[in-house]
């Protein structure tokens, strides 16, 4: 038994010993053949015989088994190991402010539509009564290809795509990436997300846009939240203004509770949020549109702002290198 090491070895002996013509059968048989006298004690003895080897026989069963699953085990999966708990995902944290934001525009009437960010130089900035000597229009400031296109500097373009498109009224808003040639920092990046918004009927006015964008804020940011409009110039809307909304970080005072200046906001209580006006007459024209009939408003968002005013996070880059454990911590 001690040689015997495979299922085939295994039945070989129970033939040798216990077959139809095996030893043991056949000294069982033999039983008849003795003196009657004798026939007990041989039965005996041929019975305990039989008991031990087919012990053995299973035992040595048991043992092949054994180690066949430990061979195949040794190559292959623990079906036995406990298993490591699975870890569920998040959204990032820049397209869940991005879905919260269009979500709010959508629950309010507005289409969420998205655009290239390959566009021509007419509707990136000619449409847009961006002159020619304009400095954005220069390499330095954008990314031109070879054909003579660019990448997308704002998602402003699709004010006038959108327009020349469909006839007024106008409600949407379109998220996208945008593309300037700036040096990464704590602020700035080649490539970030804007959340542009238009809308156009008739007696439109900038009141509008101020309850709109305090809805907003007061959404993403909480219900304390109020907006300010700073004079500013776009060339594609008159007049213009910069948004700024209420510092979270300090709730609008400008400082902390230990006495020192809020570094959300540098003390001034306001964080500025992008560019917004009414849209320029001469961009309703260019859009088929009768400036004398609607009027409209527009606005565009950083939504790496956005992100990181709700997050408190004050480098943009911690949006861009997607360390798991940083994103499990915004989830
Ligand atoms: N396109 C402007 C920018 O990228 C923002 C803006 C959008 C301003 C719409 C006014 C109206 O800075």
């Amino acid at each position: 038994m001690a040689g015997v090491d495979d299922e085939a070895g295994l039945e070989a002996v129970r033939v040798r010993f216990l077959g139809r013509s095996g030893e043991i059968t056949t000294l069982r048989r033999g039983i008849g053949a003795l003196p009657p006298a004798e026939r007990p004690d041989a039965g005996k003895v041929i019975n305990a015989a039989v008991e031990s080897l087919e012990a053995m026989l299973t035992e040595k069963s048991r043992e092949l088994g054994r180690r066949a699953l430990d061979a195949a085990l040794a190559t292959s999966i623990d079906v036995t190991f406990p298993g490591a708990p699975s870890r569920a995902g998040s959204l990032h944290p820049l397209r869940r402010t991005l879905e919260d934001a269009c979500g709010y525009f959508e629950r309010r009437g507005f289409a969420v539509v998205l655009g290239n960010e390959i566009e021509t130089e007419y509707y990136n900035f000619d449409a847009l009564n961006i002159p020619p000597d304009h400095p954005a229009r220069e390499g330095l400031d954008s990314f031109y290809l070879r054909s003579g296109a660019l990448l997308r500097t704002h998602t402003s373009p699709m004010q006038v795509r959108t327009m020349q498109a469909n006839p007024p009224p106008i409600a949407i808003v379109t998220p996208g990436k945008a593309y300037r040639r700036d040096a990464v920092d704590a602020r700035h990046s080649y490539m970030f997300h804007q959340l542009e918004g238009l809308l156009v009927a008739p007696g439109i006015h900038l009141g509008h846009l101020k309850g709109m964008l305090t809805g907003l804020f007061r959404e993403l940011f909480g219900p304390a939240q109020t907006v300010r409009f700073r004079p500013s110039f776009f060339p594609f809307t008159e007049p213009s203004a910069e948004i700024d909304t209420t510092c979270p970080g300090c709730a609008g005072s400008g400082s902390l509770a230990d006495g020192n200046a809020c570094r959300t906001c540098g003390g001034s209580g306001w964080i500025e949020m992008g560019g917004a006006g009414m849209v320029h007459p001469g961009v309703l024209r260019e859009s088929g549109y009768d400036p004398d009939a609607v009027s409209g408003w527009a606005f565009g968002m950083g939504i790496e702002r956005l992100a990181m005013v709700r997050h408190g996070i004050d480098d943009i880059r911690v949006l861009f290198e997607n360390d798991p454990r940083v994103l499990a911590q915004l989830a």
